[in-house]
């Protein structure tokens, strides 16, 4: 909902719990900033320091950095965590997702942006995706260089996500990430560089539009199903299956696979190599597992290119699901989600060409 706010020059106002920046202007949207730290609230010793600590400033630091921010919208600020993202639980996912959902059924709430560390942010903004229940939009950034860095791209990218969150275009798009001027479906975008700033990328498909200096040019829609399409909610859930994912390799043996059956994971994704393929070894362990029970899903190492099913493996026969387009870290988000539907890989390699 709009909201028309009679302010005299730049007002800050101090909520409940919050923070606010009050906008300039009438009917602007309102939009909800959620952080849970990362290198976008990381400080360096000095601007020059090699080294930072993740999450160090909190949400209203990381509001109050941003100029002109309350020309775009009305903002106010929640703490969700503050970590690192290296440290991303399922225990903070369903935290966050509830928070998300809650903040989107206000009716006075616009959209939501989210702070993340970039290390797990693909993974979860593929999670909210799933299970955000509200057309709203719902973006997501971080940044490569901490707050204190010469050259820090968080403000930037604080803007631009801000903008595209207050962009009526960007409802039932799902959860979006923003960074780097550039807009991606949360489906398709992945890290791909250690410390680029150009890190993020949608590999596959391409991304969902640009942003520059909140000016927005959006490309082509998303097919898949995501937000209030999804079937996966997090409503009574207080937490999620054990999915572990691991990686082939020249020479692999069994070994991780049989320890990962040991300590409880009801779901494995294998980072194949090429098409998603493994070792013999490999393969009969998972073909044990899958016949009791274990949902296997086939994902590949490489960072582009599509799962096939039956294509050197025989998924029929051994009763595996083939990711298609996810890559490890985002089958297994999917995985844990569709098993908390159903363990039957049929059903699951549906969800896998439906989501
Ligand atoms: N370990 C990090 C994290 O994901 C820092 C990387 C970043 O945020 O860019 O929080």
């Amino acid at each position: 909902m709009k909201r028309t706010s009679i302010i005299l020059g730049v007002a800050t106002l101090v909520a409940l719990g919050g923070f606010a920046i009050a906008a300039q202007g009438a009917d602007l949207p309102n939009i909800k900033v959620l952080a849970t730290g990362g290198t976008i609230a990381g400080a360096q010793a000095s601007a020059t320091d090699y080294g930072y600590k993740s999450g160090a400033y909190d949400v209203n630091s990381l509001i109050k950095a941003v100029p002109n921010l309350d020309k775009l919208a009305v903002i106010t600020g929640e703490q969700v965590a503050n970590i690192g993202s290296q440290d991303m639980s399922d225990e903070i996912w369903l935290k966050l997702a509830k928070r998300v959902n809650a903040v989107l059924a206000e009716p006075g709430t616009s959209g939501a942006l989210i702070t993340h560390g970039t290390d797990t942010l693909e993974e979860t903004s593929y999670f909210l995706s799933l299970v955000t229940k509200s057309d709203k939009p719902v973006v997501m950034v971080g940044s490569m260089r901490p707050a204190t860095a010469i050259s820090a791209d968080g403000p930037g990218n604080i803007y631009n996500g801000v903008a595209v969150a207050a962009d009526g275009r960007a409802k039932g798009k799902g959860t979006l990430v923003v960074l780097n001027d550039t807009i991606h479906y949360a489906r398709n975008v992945m890290k791909t560089d250690t410390t680029s700033v150009q890190t993020f990328q949608s590999l596959n498909r391409g991304p969902a539009g640009v942003v520059h200096t909140g000016k927005i040019e959006w490309f082509e829609p998303m097919d898949k199903k995501q937000g209030k399409a999804s079937e996966f909610s997090v409503d009574t859930l207080d937490k999620l299956p054990r999915v572990d994912i691991i990686y082939a390799h020249a020479n692999m043996s069994a070994d991780l696979i049989d320890a990962a059956i040991k300590n409880g994971a009801k779901g494995l994704v294998i980072a194949g190599v090429g098409d998603g393929n493994m070792t013999t070894p490999a393969l009969d362990a998972l073909t044990k597992a899958a016949k009791s029970g274990i949902v296997v899903v086939r994902s590949t190492r490489l960072a582009e290119g599509i799962v096939l099913r039956n294509n050197e493996v025989n998924d029929d026969e051994k009763g595996f699901v083939a990711s298609g387009e996810l890559n490890p870290a985002k089958s297994r988000v999917l995985l844990q989600l569709a098993l908390t539907k159903t363990n039957d890989p049929v059903r699951i390699q549906k969800m896998f060409y439906e989501y």
